[in-house]
């Protein structure tokens, strides 16, 4: 199973990476945790250089960069992991670069789209679960220190409505509510993943 959590930072996606390792570990499941970008050894030099403050950047160069640590996550570490039947759980994917490149940034979801599918070779994930928050709520409690964070409270609004509009109707994507706390949040992912 390939399971992607989503949502704005402060949204609990970390938190909810132990809580749901812990559970499944206890169901004789040991998923193999990771996040974007930075889920390899290339990727955590994409990252800094993503995330750095002082780093100004043109949003396609931005998409780009994401796109490029994706495929080489997709590569050496997801493909191979699902291969060899282990469980997958990701803080973030596909739908992260067309909310925040695609929507937010305004380079359109199609080049996104587009972009992603080269990378990672058509691979979806089985369940997505987006850790929705108000934007307010997220803008808040944010600390202002990367890139992305540094934004005004307008993108995370974009980055939401954006969210919430590609999960839809897309199968195996629910939207939870992040503001419960972090022990119900665990709980409604688990009722919806198939484990006993
Ligand atoms: P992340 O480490 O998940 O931050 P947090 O844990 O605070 O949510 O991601 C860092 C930032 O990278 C985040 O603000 C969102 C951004 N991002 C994109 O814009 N596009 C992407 O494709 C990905 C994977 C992340």
């Amino acid at each position: 199973m390939f399971v992607v959590l989503e949502g704005p930072d402060a949204s609990g996606k970390s938190t909810q990476l132990k809580l749901l390792d812990e559970a499944l570990r206890q169901k004789r499941i040991a998923p193999l945790i990771t996040r974007e970008p930075g889920g390899t050894e290339l990727g955590a030099e994409l990252r800094e250089l993503l995330l750095s403050p002082s780093r100004k950047m043109r949003p396609l160069t931005e998409l780009l960069l994401m796109v490029a640590d994706r495929h080489e996550h997709v590569e050496e570490v997801i493909r191979p992991s699902l291969d060899a039947g282990r469980w997958v759980i990701c803080s973030r994917y596909v739908l992260s670069s067309v909310a925040y490149q695609g929507i937010a940034r305004g380079l359109g979801a199609q080049i996104a789209m587009q972009l992603n599918d080269a990378a990672t070779g058509g691979l979806a994930a089985d369940y997505t679960f987006l850790l929705d928050l108000p934007p307010e709520l997220a803008y808040e409690r944010t600390g202002q220190r990367d890139r992305f964070e540094g934004e005004g409270l307008d993108f995370y609004a974009k980055v939401r409505s954006a969210y919430l509009e590609l999960l839809g109707s897309r199968p195996g994507a629910y939207v939870i509510d992040a503001t419960l706390p972090p022990e119900e949040v665990c709980r409604s992912i688990l009722a919806r993943l198939p484990v006993p």
